[in-house]
């Protein structure tokens, strides 16, 4: 529990890409072991916040997703291009009003993804690295969100994270999807805390109508087949070709039920015109689609494993695919050293 808590606590974690949220009243949500997450635009700014109203605390926002003011359906304070906005002032002569405001995170900017933190223990340039340069490159070939996808994993979180790490079991879970691409053996990059995943495409008739719809796009990065990027802890991005990527975190949300906040968004890379844009809209909605599919499939099977097989004691059994999972252990590993909850993590 005090694990899950600190790596919320003490990291920098990815929470959208600023064209996902270009209307005021655009937000997202996401639940984590440490309460709620809220990015919304309030007019002039991206405001990250903790869902808590300054009156009496009730959560303003209830859904994953939408847009909506930030207006406490209790009593009607609303939060607005940086000010609180109270009815009924008058009533609350004997207050000072200048203190009502929410709580806010500590937020960063790595291009044109932000991230959150709450009590940091680096700076974001820091916890990523190398990475930023990648994440860079990619936060400025993004155009929009197409998708949002958000549920509760029924599973603990590093179990969903170990998962998404190691392509062994895309064969046997996404027999329809995934696979069909043929992903080869590729190669694992390992980015301090962080690691990349790059593999080509096998299925040669679906590499060639990969690279044929390389014309439609307007875009100046992107791997030439499927990588996927892990930022320790909770967030993962990947892709196929450059031409969208999926968006995932997998929030500790409560470690007593072992429920992990899974959110995936499906942003879409710029077109290069209209035409581009009608006829990629079916490939967009499949796509969009098939990654729904692949996330259900992910879900199915890491409910079967139950917490206690999760240890980050190294996997005693590892095949040569699953190298991300003993670096990303180790990483568990080393924070528990380092925040001294060694001992207290009990699977
Ligand atoms: S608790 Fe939000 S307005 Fe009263
Ligand atoms: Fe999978």
């Amino acid at each position: 529990m005090e694990f899950d808590r600190s790596l919320v606590r003490d990291y920098w974690h990815l929470l959208c890409h600023r064209n996902e949220l270009p209307q005021p009243g655009d937000y997202l949500r996401f639940e984590t072991c440490v309460g709620d997450v809220v990015v919304f635009h309030d007019g002039d700014d991206l405001v990250v916040f903790d869902n808590r109203c300054p009156h009496r605390g009730a959560r303003i926002y209830a859904g994953t997703h939408g847009n909506q003011a930030a207006t406490c359906s209790y009593h009607g304070w609303t939060h607005s291009r940086g000010q609180m906005i109270v009815p009924h002032r008058e009533n609350y002569s004997a207050c000072d009003l200048r203190e009502a405001k929410l709580t806010t995170f500590p937020t960063d900017w790595c291009g044109d993804f932000l991230f959150f933190a709450i009590t940091p223990r680096m700076s974001l340039h820091d916890q990523l690295g190398d990475a930023a340069e990648i994440l860079e490159n990619i936060s400025f070939n993004i155009g929009a969100c197409a998708d949002v996808n958000s549920y509760v994993y029924d599973c603990y979180w590093p179990l969903a994270i170990e998962n998404a790490l190691e392509p062994d079991h895309i064969s046997l879970i996404h027999p329809d999807t995934l696979s069909k691409l043929e992903l080869e053996a590729g190669e694992n990059i390992y980015i301090g805390l962080n690691s990349v995943w790059k593999a080509p495409v096998g299925n040669v008739r679906l590499r060639k109508q990969l690279i044929g719809l390389k014309r439609f796009f307007n875009i100046d990065y992107g791997y030439e087949g499927y990588m996927s990027l892990y930022l320790f802890p909770f967030t993962m991005l990947s892709s196929t070709y450059g031409y969208s990527y999926s968006l995932q975190s997998f929030f500790p949300r409560d470690a007593h039920q072992n429920t992990t906040n899974f959110s995936s968004r499906l942003l879409v890379t710029p077109l290069r015109d209209e035409q581009a844009a009608t006829v990629l809209s079916s490939f967009f909605t499949s796509t969009a689609q098939v990654n729904r599919k692949v996330f259900e499939e992910d879900h199915d099977i890491c409910k079967r494993v139950p917490r206690s097989s999760w240890s980050a004691e190294p996997l005693k059994f590892a095949s040569t695919a699953e190298a991300k999972i003993q670096h990303f252990r180790q990483s568990c590993r080393a924070h528990l050293e380092t925040t001294g909850a060694i001992g207290q993590h009990k699977p």
